[in-house]
């Protein structure tokens, strides 16, 4: 059934404000929650974030008080988007739990966009990141069990495997090795824009979490994790946001950014098991719906373009987070021992590769120590491979034993 939200009918921007007791809405059942749920929740959660810097941004680079006021009035509603979406989270949930929930996203987000990415380009680099986001899961389980004496299971249920991906001591590479190759805006298909928007936002949210929460733990061991995963995810916002075209004007770029989230909205409404938070995603959608519309009549006004030569007629195949597992075996045993060099992928450690690497891994790497303290603390080191042995034989449990 095609969605076309240009031809929709929205709410009144005026109609959309929300008062202070709308805002503070019940938090979801920690116990109960489906983990998809709860992806849904981060993911939704980034791209307001997203929505909402990026106009701060847009603010700072016009002069223009129409597209200012225009800009301010949009933005308040991004805001208060933002705070219905993420204080869908309990309290109950640790910091922690929410992290899982965080890398659990990134793995079965990622794994959809690059199954559905027309591009091949990008979907090597969703590959890429991929691999880094489902070891980064595996990393904080260990933590988990070690700080919290529970099992990430409790978390991501059993629809996400834990267990190592692309270590995380050698994601660390040169800066200038994250750069990425952008879209070609005049030809580039609308999936891919969109794709990339998304993934934009999700990892930068992520970034923009580890940054603040990262320091909210006594151990040093979390400190120590949080900071080496959090400079990761700098490393994956480069990377993504490199893919869209600078080209873009920045009405052309407010414009995708509604239309993402109509998607968005769209999507995760036709799956939510939640009634209640599917009703949230169908009110927001109809809000996307009416500032899609003013964006893409400042587009007209201000551009001297139509919308409809860079939007699609309908909206693509919604988007899912489902299971992805036998498509992540799959690129961990291809892939597993890829880096970048420039804009491109290879397998040897080449010079400035291995330059950083011996820098920041001098004195040891925190995302090693959770797993060898945790070896120590409980005989065994915490995964969950629910589809038999890993597909890389070097990062099967029996490889660590036989060292030790
Ligand atoms: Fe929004
Ligand atoms: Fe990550
Ligand atoms: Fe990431
Ligand atoms: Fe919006």
């Amino acid at each position: 059934m095609s969605f076309n939200p240009l031809t929709e009918k929205g709410i009144n921007l005026d109609e959309q404000v929300r008062n202070w007791a709308e805002l503070n809405v019940e938090p979801y059942d920690k116990a109960s929650v489906d983990p998809y749920t709860r992806c849904r929740v981060i993911a939704m959660n980034g791209i307001e974030v997203e929505a909402v810097i990026f106009s701060h941004q847009f603010n700072r680079h016009t002069d223009v008080p129409e597209v200012k006021a225009a800009l301010a009035e949009i933005r308040r509603i991004e805001q208060q988007q933002q705070k219905v979406v993420n204080w869908l989270i309990p309290a109950e949930e640790s910091t922690l739990e929410v992290t899982l929930g965080y890398e659990q996203e990134a793995v079965d987000l990622t794994a959809w966009l690059a199954r559905s990415e027309p591009d091949p380009y990008l979907r090597q680099t969703y590959d890429f990141g991929l691999l880094e986001d489902f070891d980064h899961l595996y990393r904080y389980a260990n933590l988990y069990e070690l700080i919290e004496g529970k099992q990430a299971e409790d978390v991501v249920a059993r629809l996400t495997e834990v267990m190592p991906g692309r270590p995380t001591r050698v994601e660390h590479r040169h800066p200038a090795d994250n750069i990425r190759k952008h879209y070609d805006r005049h030809t580039v298909d609308p999936l891919s824009r969109l794709h990339a928007l998304t993934i934009t936002a999700a990892e930068q949210q992520t970034m923009n979490f580890y940054m603040n929460i990262g320091n909210r733990y006594l151990e040093p061991v979390a400190r120590g994790l949080y900071a080496e995963i959090g400079m990761v995810e700098e490393e994956h916002v480069t990377q993504y946001e490199s893919m869209l075209d600078p080209g873009e004007s920045w009405f052309e770029q407010l414009l995708l950014h509604e239309y993402n989230e109509c998607y968005m909205y769209h999507s995760f409404e036709a799956q939510e098991s939640d009634p209640r938070i599917r009703r949230i995603w169908e009110l927001h959608l109809a809000m996307e719906i009416e500032q899609l519309r003013i964006a893409a009549d400042l587009m007209r006004r201000y551009d001297g373009r139509d919308p409809l030569e860079v939007l699609p007629a309908a909206l693509p195949e919604p988007v899912l987070l489902e299971p992805n597992k036998q498509y992540v075996r799959e690129v961990l045993a291809d892939q597993v021992d890829l880096t970048s060099l420039g804009t491109g992928y290879v397998r040897d450690a080449h010079k400035r590769f291995q330059e950083n690497l011996k820098r920041v891994n001098a004195a040891g790497n925190p995302s090693e120590e959770v797993i060898d303290i945790h070896r120590e603390r409980f005989g065994r080191e915490y995964r969950l491979q629910t589809e038999g042995p890993h597909p890389v034989r070097e990062l099967r449990e029996e490889a660590f034993a036989g060292q030790a």
